[in-house]
């Protein structure tokens, strides 16, 4: 199965367990999504699969990896973990391929502490994933236990314990009633951001294009190391001692220890995906968070770039 090296472990972890083998393909620098013609490259007669990693929640190149999907007769995947909410040629992820998968985990857009969401529009698959989710039981235990239902059950599959609770649902439903409103304010942080942060010495990733609505999970920017006399660790060092702070989406799977030694990975493999583990930095954005804590976050990134300018 095909997928991007920038991204979390959990995306290539379950290409492992299904005894398949992750094959990288390097991402596109302006989007740090997937590059369609690495995909491309990559694709042979033993490939199953594409997973697609709306990274950050800047949809993929979707038309593209669906044509090749079409000639290959590959299936698609997409891991939206990032993505809820955002949308793709007027089409909302998660309506688009066979099957999308977002996270609900506590960092996420939404949220249910733990836990996520697999949409598909085919409704075979639909009742597939149910009986896998619990136990591989033909039918759900709340029905088993209904005044209708009785205490029978038939186990037709080895199954897993991969349901959502009902008090997580419960949090997720209210969670969901706000989701809009949400990523709406998450998209004027993200406008902010892009006018305070014009002229910079960084490639800004906020994903802005006429056909692509972004969920603005994380905005990222990429330094421009060159003209700068500090690691881009350095620089989130020094906006940590100022309050302000920062993260690093993703250190490229391919220079973990467990995916170079198991497959031999070399850093110069995915070159792209090598320079943003190297540059990029991710700013706070929450819907809570205030103009002013965002006119912070710009004006403290400014005054280190300043600092450390070459
Ligand atoms: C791109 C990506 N895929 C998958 C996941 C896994 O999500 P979860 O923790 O809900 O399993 C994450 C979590 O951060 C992620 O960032």
């Amino acid at each position: 199965m095909i997928t991007t090296p920038y991204t979390f472990a959990a995306t290539a972890n379950t290409i492992i367990h299904t005894g398949a083998r992750p094959v990288f393909a390097d991402i596109d620098p302006a989007s740090l999504n997937i590059d369609p013609e690495e995909i491309a490259a990559r694709i042979t007669e033993r490939t199953k699969a594409v997973i697609p990693v709306h990274f950050g929640g800047i949809p993929c190149d979707m038309d593209r990896i669906g044509s090749l999907a079409t000639e290959y007769g590959l299936t698609v995947i997409e891991d939206a973990a990032h993505a809820l909410g955002a949308s793709y040629g007027g089409k909302m992820i998660g309506s688009i391929s066979p099957f999308t998968a977002f996270s609900f985990y506590a960092t996420k857009n939404i949220t249910t502490g733990e836990g996520g969401m697999l949409t598909t529009n085919d409704s075979e698959l639909a009742d597939m994933v149910r009986v896998l989710s619990l136990h591989g039981m033909s039918s759900d235990a709340w029905k088993r236990y209904s005044r209708e239902g009785h205490s029978y059950y038939e186990v037709v599959v080895p199954g897993f314990k991969y349901n959502m609770f009902d008090i997580q649902a419960a949090i997720g439903c209210v969670q969901l009633g706000r989701e809009s409103q949400m990523r709406e304010r998450r998209s004027e942080i993200a406008a902010m951001y892009g006018s305070m942060l014009a002229g910079l010495p960084l490639a800004r990733i906020d994903g802005s294009r006429d056909d692509r609505e972004p969920a603005h999970h994380l905005y990222v920017v990429v330094l421009d190391l060159d003209s700068l006399s500090v690691s881009r660790d350095q620089v989130a060092q020094a906006m940590e001692s100022l309050n302000v702070g920062v993260s690093v989406h993703f250190r490229s799977l391919h220079l973990h220890p467990y995916y170079r030694e198991t497959f031999g990975f070399a850093p110069g493999d995915f070159p792209n995906a090598l320079k943003a583990a190297d540059a990029a930095l991710s700013l706070p954005i929450y819907p809570s968070m205030s103009d002013d804590d965002a006119a912070v976050a710009a004006t403290v990134l400014k005054s280190v770039l300043e600092r450390f300018s070459s």
